[in-house]
């Protein structure tokens, strides 16, 4: 399948090339675009057949729940049943943002959409390009990330074309994606709401407007054995090609271990690499070390987490070694998704 590549800058918007990607997606094809998490890999989420076109672009499992995108928020009512108190409080609050919120569903949503459940996780983002191009598509927009099935999730255009040239109709090749990680997702269907998914809206802003609010245990949990809330979070996901170890402790303990490990990988003829932060980047020995970021600056580390752990693979790094960043706000998230990366591979120091 021949893709187009359309170019956008979200500060000056193309609204033909928009137009035109919006005509394929009424059609039934499918096309990516940038959200401010990560890229999505859109269809008509009312049309089955576009969902199925999605779910085989990305090699996907079709258990795996599609996330439908609004660019209105008012429009949650046209698909989904028994909007809470609550949710009205954190629609009003975060939409368009970050978080994607699961209700009962409404029967025009298909069973293809949400993986045979019989509800849906629904999500308004606030990038302008992806808004733009929902209300271009006159559609809603069933998306899950770009990526190939297993890869990390995409953030930029070049990682959208490594994974999805000739798989998809279309790629809108916008900016970097803002966030990096993808959205909080909330299961407003029970009480306290839980999050099954944790990302840029932490638990403690969802606290700050709705009161309690659970969290699915295995977010953070080291036993991979137990089945998460969301289809998807049990796949080893963003996983690096190379093994990964996430190595807990005091920072110095830290940084003598693995330069140990790393002495003995290299002894044994293996390509080393290191996710590493600020202040600690010199002192690692690996062929390959990358800077996650500021230690305290949470944001900055979960914007180049996924791009990291592309590198590995562009780079053939056989045997990976990550820092810590803790599990407090946004530092759930990143472990969440580091932990998943690791398959849960921890060493405590
Ligand atoms: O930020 C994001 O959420 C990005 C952008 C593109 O919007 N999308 C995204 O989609 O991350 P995806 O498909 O990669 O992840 C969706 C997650 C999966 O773990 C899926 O199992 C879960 O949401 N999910 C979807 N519908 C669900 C439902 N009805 N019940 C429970 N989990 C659901
Ligand atoms: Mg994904």
């Amino acid at each position: 399948m021949k893709t187009e590549i359309y170019h956008i800058d979200s500060n000056n918007i193309d609204y033909k090339a928009l137009d035109k990607a919006g005509e394929i997606i009424r059609e039934g094809g499918i096309v990516a675009f940038p959200t401010e998490t990560v890229y999505g890999l859109g269809g008509d989420a009312l049309n089955e057949d576009s969902s199925g076109k999605i779910y085989a672009a990305k090699g996907r499992p079709s258990d795996n729940p599609l996330i439908v995108h609004i660019a209105n928020p008012e429009d949650v009512y046209n698909i989904a049943n028994d909007i809470s108190d609550k949710a009205r409080i954190l629609m009003d609050n975060f939409w368009p943002g970050p978080i994607t919120m699961i209700f009962s569903k409404k029967d025009i949503v298909p069973g293809k959409t949400t993986g045979g459940l019989d509800t849906v996780a629904i999500r308004c983002p606030d990038d302008p390009v992806a808004r733009a191009f929902i209300n271009a598509a006159k559609r809603y927009i069933a998306a899950p990330s770009a990526n190939i099935s297993g890869k990390p999730s995409p953030t930029s255009g070049e990682y959208v074309v490594q994974d999805m040239d000739s798989r998809v109709d279309a790629i809108l090749f916008g900016n970097d994606s803002r966030i990096g990680l993808e959205s909080t997702i909330v299961d407003m269907t029970v009480e306290p709401p839980m999050i099954l998914r944790p990302g840029y809206i932490t638990r403690e802003m969802l606290e700050d407007v709705i009161g309690e609010v659970a969290s699915d245990q295995t977010i953070l949990s080291d036993k991979s054995e137990v089945a998460p809330k969301a289809p998807g979070m049990k796949y080893r996901h963003y996983a690096p090609k190379g093994s990964l170890q996430i190595v807990e402790g005091e920072k110095d303990a830290v940084i003598s271990y693995i330069n140990e490990r790393i002495e003995c990988d290299k002894a044994a003829g293996l390509k080393t690499g290191v996710i590493a932060t600020n202040d600690t980047l010199n002192r690692y020995v690996a062929d390959e070390v990358f800077c996650a970021g500021n230690t305290l600056d949470k944001e900055e580390i979960a914007h180049n987490l996924f791009g990291i752990l592309r590198k590995f693979d562009d780079t053939g790094v056989e045997r990976i070694y990550s820092e810590s960043f803790g599990i407090d706000g946004l530092s759930a998230a990143v472990m969440n998704r580091l932990l998943k990366a690791a398959g849960h591979n921890v060493v405590k120091l």
